[in-house]
């Protein structure tokens, strides 16, 4: 399924997030979420000489949406490795980081990715589609315990030793 960049994601408070970040032109900023690229490219609009905007995705397809812009530089990686990242671009500090946490439109929309409630397709939700274990290894081989502890510390439920049972 082919998406373009207007349909990938649409960000939610957008300015008001961004207006938070109080953006100088020469500033150094982190997008650690880049998705559709909505955020960082209003943080791009707002740089100058001397800006400049490091934008993570851990997802293959939001390279789709990388900006040609001499301030912007594209991670393709998770960002708990924000650190080495900063450290091999010769960052020692930075003005803002931007987190829009979770997944995007563009996952729920593809059925492929496994995330969908209106399309059927394998259970996957990887975001990283280059990591080993789908949702689909974790619920068909996971014993009962450890996948009730995962339902009830990552998804908050309350009847997960029901629901690992089934
Ligand atoms: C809610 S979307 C962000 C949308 C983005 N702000 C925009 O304007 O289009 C979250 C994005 O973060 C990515 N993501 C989630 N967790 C991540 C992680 N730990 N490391 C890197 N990227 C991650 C997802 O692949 C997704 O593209």
């Amino acid at each position: 399924m082919e998406k373009d960049e207007l349909t990938y994601h649409v960000p939610v408070l957008l300015k008001e997030s961004v207006d938070g970040m109080n953006i100088r032109p020469d500033g150094t900023y982190v997008d650690v979420t880049f998705g559709g690229a909505g955020h960082s490219r209003e943080i791009l609009s707002r740089l100058g000489e001397g800006g400049r905007l490091l934008g993570f995705d851990q997802d293959e397809d939001a390279e789709r949406n990388i900006v040609d812009d001499p301030h912007f530089i594209f991670v393709r990686s998770n960002f708990r490795y924000l650190h080495n990242f900063l450290r091999y671009h010769d960052i020692e500090q930075v003005d803002a980081i931007l987190a829009d946490l979770g997944v995007s439109s563009h996952h729920f929309d593809d059925s492929e990715r496994g995330f969908s409630f209106r399309f059927d397709g394998d259970l996957d939700m990887r975001m990283n589609k280059r990591a080993g274990l789908t949702a689909a290894d974790i619920v068909n081989t996971y014993e009962e315990e450890r996948l009730a502890n995962i339902f009830y510390l990552y998804g908050e439920l309350k009847n997960s030793r029901k629901l690992a049972s089934m």
